[in-house]
């Protein structure tokens, strides 16, 4: 090729990519002819490598084009790929079809999601599969089982150090039960998401078993340093993600009498992407995942992929062309999977990772947070704030909206956003670290502190959406009003992330209003991490509780059937409103500081939402009403009652209303 500036041009590469084709395709080729498919997908699936590959070619080579052994490791990325496809069971491929032009099946008003545990919801694969039938009463057509492969023993990080990709933790199941599920979820029109956990593997993954024996290939799997010049070199740009677990981000191991790179606890391993085998490798495993049947795969870490020394080693733009390479096989090989991406970061990082050549969906963790700060001040303006430029992502993408999960609540709002309406960040987070620990007058909440950094006075929060939102105080005082806020404040939160735009996600167990569970201290390998406090059993006593009549009052089991009642209904209503469906929202000003209002409308209607997040009544004008949804009387869908303009219509303590005009 010609290469001026050691830069070669697009034409260049397009050529590049176009000769290693036509070497590769040959061998590549007798591996998916020899897998049984149809010849007709088999067409689309040639057809789909050779538009493909210049872009696939493009990405690898800008991560690892300097490499002596790039081809080597560019024919590895096609045999990978081809022997994926080839290995792809027939009825995944019906999927693919259907999926490849038609993004609709997440964007949809029907997608619900749902997590958890499998240990601590059903104890294993096999009874989890006999409650499909709570998914579909719940409503929920997305499902996201926590890690569930093989992990090390002892402190495991809740299932994130994993041992092998392609094993089920022997307590939860086989692999034989994972894709019997997955079959029985598709049937019931429940989707599969699974995690890839791809920024580290546990200490005793074969790969760092190898490299502890001192085999060199895998030593450069990892990032390993004889002295610490180098890790002190890093550690001036890096944070600390756990640094009451371990401090800093280097580990030493007495066996290999190496510094290891420990982003998270000191028994996971940072991959060392740098390396384009390691690339290879976790491609496989990614795609072993792909043909159990995953729809839906979590992108876990993923700010912290690729380092780069003077820098934070996080978001960097290494880790977005690392993310759209593998985007872009994914698509070649299984397009009926998307990504989601966890990036649990700054919101204009966040922004960075979400499109349909990246990750088609991304939590949404500026929202969470917002929502939050909003109960504690009881406004709305830091929210409208951040709704107002941050909402909108490309189409093709969605938010996935959560209130609670596995993972502890930081303040990731933006200071820039904080500052335009009159608010100072750094003093804004201490106030809501002391209100949602309970040590504000007043305070509703009750949880507890997780990763206090006593360097930088920094702590994220841990505690159940219940203990949080006041039903844990409510319970103690036995105050009947507490509670009814409580459950209100829990409405409220479940109104907005239900309407506003994007996939509602549903930490199961939470319809419940599940306390926090101090249990956890009493195991040495959860004790020091108290995000255990928020990943409590299921309590399936609470299902009985729905068959009693409404007037007996058990152990406040009232409350918790009330609540899953009215969570339920609230999903379901969801489902009745196409307005719903989509990420297209408009907010309204709605004049009252206390109350957030916002359009959503799509071809079949139109929906006006407001949200009060006060425990007093607040009025909205009549006038804002009217001309916020294009008509005089509407009906509340939530309270089915009709609600008119001529006056100030009135929202209840964290009254929620979805109002469609009549
Ligand atoms: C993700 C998980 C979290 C875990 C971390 C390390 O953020 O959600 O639970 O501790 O990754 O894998
Ligand atoms: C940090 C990371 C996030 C992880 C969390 C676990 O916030 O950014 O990825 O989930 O820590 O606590």
């Amino acid at each position: 090729m010609t290469i001026s500036n050691n830069v070669p041009g697009i034409e260049d590469l397009k050529l590049e990519a176009e000769l290693s084709l036509q070497r590769i395709w040959p061998r590549v080729c007798s591996i998916w002819e020899q897998a049984g498919h149809e010849p007709a997908d088999r067409h689309a699936f040639e057809e789909r490598f050779s538009n493909s590959w210049p872009r696939i070619f493009g990405l690898a080579y800008r991560l690892y084009g300097t490499r002596y052994d790039f081809f080597y490791h560019l024919e590895e990325v096609a045999r990978v790929a081809a022997q994926a496809w080839a290995d792809r069971p027939a009825h995944l491929l019906k999927t693919d079809q259907s999926r490849i032009y038609d993004d609709s099946w997440f964007q949809s008003e029907q997608m619900i999601g749902g997590a958890l545990y499998v240990d601590l919801f059903s104890e294993n694969l096999g009874k989890l599969r006999q409650s499909i039938d709570y998914f579909k009463k719940l409503g929920v057509t997305y499902l996201h089982l926590m890690p569930l492969f093989a992990v090390r023993p002892g402190n495991n990080d809740g299932g994130y150090a994993i041992s092998n990709y392609r094993s089920v933790d022997p307590r939860l199941g086989t692999i034989e039960d994972l894709q019997l599920l997955a079959s029985e979820l598709h049937e019931s029109g429940i989707a599969l998401a699974l995690d890839f956990v791809f920024n580290h593997t546990a200490d005793d993954h074969e790969w760092a078993k190898q490299a502890q024996a001192g085999v060199r290939e895998f030593q450069q799997y990892y990032y390993l340093f004889e002295d610490r010049t180098l890790p002190d070199q890093y550690e001036q740009t890096l944070r600390e993600i756990f640094p009451t677990e371990s401090r800093g981000n280097f580990t030493w191991h007495d066996g290999m009498q190496r510094w290891v790179w420990t982003t998270f606890n000191s028994f996971q391993w940072d991959l060392n992407y740098h390396n384009p085998a390691v690339f290879c490798s976790m491609l496989e495993e990614m795609l072993f995942l792909a043909n159990m049947g995953v729809d839906i795969l979590r992108l876990d870490a993923v700010a912290f992929i690729w380092k780069q020394m003077g820098t934070n080693c996080e978001n960097r733009p290494e880790a977005h062309i690392l993310i759209q390479a593998y985007n872009a096989i994914v698509h070649l090989v299984c397009p009926g999977m998307v990504f989601k991406s966890e990036a649990i970061v700054a919101p204009d990082d966040v922004l960075t990772y979400v499109s349909p050549q990246e990750c088609q969906l991304s939590y949404n963790p500026t929202l969470m947070a917002l929502l939050w700060e909003s109960l504690a001040t009881r406004e709305v303006k830091l929210l409208n704030r951040s709704l107002s430029h941050r909402h909108k992502i490309p189409s093709g993408t969605a938010w996935v909206n959560y209130l609670r999960c596995h993972d502890d609540i930081g303040w990731t709002f933006d200071d820039g956003d904080a500052a335009a309406v009159g608010i100072n960040g750094y003093d804004h987070r201490q106030f809501l670290n002391k209100f949602y620990t309970g040590q504000y007058p007043d305070s509703f909440a009750r949880g507890v502190p997780f990763q206090y950094n006593a360097d930088t006075g920094d702590m994220r929060i841990s505690g159940t959406m219940a203990s949080l939102a006041g039903l844990e105080q409510a319970f103690s005082r036995n105050d009947d009003t507490l509670k009814e806020l409580a459950v209100n404040r829990i409405l409220l939160l479940h109104g907005i992330t239900l309407s506003i735009g994007g996939i509602p996600l549903l930490y199961i167990g939470e319809e419940w209003g599940l306390l926090n569970d101090y249990d956890f201290v009493q195991d040495p390998a959860k004790s020091s991490d108290s995000r255990w406090i928020h990943r409590p059993k299921m309590k399936w006593d609470y299902l009985q509780d729905l068959q009693l009549p409404e007037n007996s009052n058990g152990q406040g089991g009232m409350v918790h059937t009330n609540l899953y009642n009215s969570i339920r209904r609230l999903i379901h209503l969801r489902k009745e409103a196409p307005a719903f469906a989509g990420q297209q929202m408009e907010l309204i000003s709605s004049g009252n500081p206390h109350v957030l209002g916002f359009v959503r409308h799509s071809a079949e209607g139109r929906v006006i939402v407001f949200g009060n997040f006060s425990e007093q009544e607040q009025p909205v004008s009549g006038n804002v009403v009217r001309t916020a949804g294009l008509g005089r009387f509407f009906e509340e869908l939530i309270s089915e009652t009709t609600v008119g303009t001529s006056e100030e219509v009135i929202l209840g303590p964290y009254q929620v209303m979805w109002l469609r005009r009549v």
